[in-house]
């Protein structure tokens, strides 16, 4: 069967994407499967790519293959639109692997595209990425199911709350987030009038729906959600990510530039039953939100044991330092296992 592997992408975590996108290729059974990488650039276009000698992926995009549009041409098939030339088919994808992070490609715009080509694709579809992705439609969804959730207010572009409204909401200090990113991109920390005003510009950039969140003293805790094709849920053992202090709390920087930015401890140091009971709210997040598949829930876990859902990944990270597979892997299945039942489940 062929995998077209889609990397790169339209949002700003593209260069996340790329190494995302670089791990999973490498974690392909090459005997079983024959990868096909797809890689989107930054303006949208898409771009057959070519693997190096040594199986990577191209470092960024575009660059090699042939600079060529591709369009879903249904049935599976791609129609490619070289410029200024005849449009040709490409030969038949079996499955398609979005390993795009953020808008464009966690949030159900291309799982909608693999719907209308009927291509099977690997994670969520469409409504269950588009609720994880949207921080606040998630919130929403999560606390009807009784997941807990931080207390937040939704702040739509052009209607914004005065700070002492916020204050006497949520608390201080607040943290102001882009309601549909990935990866702390435009979030910020906001502890007086100024600085709230400054958060909000700085994350209206990205979205026009802003969230301002109660500010949460706990601990990062995350569990790996896997779903078998009967549909039965296997949770991982949690992992907890302990920022540098440096950092504040845990930055794009911290995540990805600074290689000390921070430590993952897997398994994360958790009571059994705390663990057991984490499990079971992940399982109920993942569930109230529709995900299908894969996702990653990440809580914070307060002092006093008790813990809440920060948010849902539908296309967790798969890059080196990634928790996603590194916590399945710690629950006894191993990168290659897990790509491979991912891929198992899209073709269900
Ligand atoms: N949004 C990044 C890739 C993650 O959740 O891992
Ligand atoms: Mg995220």
């Amino acid at each position: 069967p062929r995998i077209a592997v889609l990397f790169g992408g339209r949002s700003s975590e593209h260069d996340v994407s790329l190494m995302s996108a670089s791990n999973v290729v490498k974690a392909i059974d090459a005997s079983r499967y024959e990868v096909v990488p797809i890689g989107v650039a930054r303006d949208g276009r898409w771009f057959l790519a070519q693997l190096d000698r040594d199986g990577a992926l191209p470092k960024a995009v575009p660059i090699g293959g042939a600079e060529v549009a591709l369009v879903p041409g249904g049935k599976g098939r791609l129609i490619a639109l070289p410029a200024g030339e005849v449009p040709f088919e490409l030969p038949r994808v079996d499955v398609l692997f979005p390993v795009l992070h953020g808008p464009f490609g966690e949030d159900g715009a291309v799982q909608g595209l693999a719907e209308v080509a009927d291509i099977p694709y690997v994670g969520s579809g469409v409504l269950g990425s588009a609720n994880a992705m949207d921080k606040d439609v998630a919130k929403r969804l999560m606390r009807e199911a009784g997941v807990p959730v931080a207390r937040g207010v939704t702040v739509h572009f052009g209607v914004r709350p005065t700070f002492d409204a916020i204050k006497a909401e949520l608390g201080l200090p607040v943290f102001v987030k882009p309601a549909r990113q990935g990866s702390s991109v435009g979030v910020s920390k906001a502890e007086t009038a100024e600085q709230l005003d400054k958060a909000l510009a700085e994350a209206f950039r990205y979205d026009r729906k802003v969230l301002i969140e109660e500010f949460v003293d706990g601990r990062e805790v995350e569990f790996a959600v896997l779903e078998a094709p009967d549909g039965s849920l296997s949770v991982s053992v949690p992992g907890e990510i302990a920022p540098a202090a440096s950092h504040g709390f845990y930055t794009y920087e911290a995540k990805y530039i600074d290689a000390d930015g921070a430590a993952l401890r897997i398994p994360a140091d958790l009571p059994d039953a705390a663990k057991a009971r984490l499990q079971e709210v992940a399982r109920s997040a993942f569930l109230a939100l529709g995900c299908e598949s894969m996702a990653r829930v990440d809580f914070f876990v307060k002092a006093d044991g008790s813990a809440l859902v920060n948010e849902v990944n539908t296309i967790p990270g798969f890059t080196n330092i990634s928790m996603y597979p590194k916590t399945m892997a710690a629950s006894g299945v191993p990168y290659p296992d897990l790509v491979g039942k991912l891929i198992e489940h899209a073709v269900a």
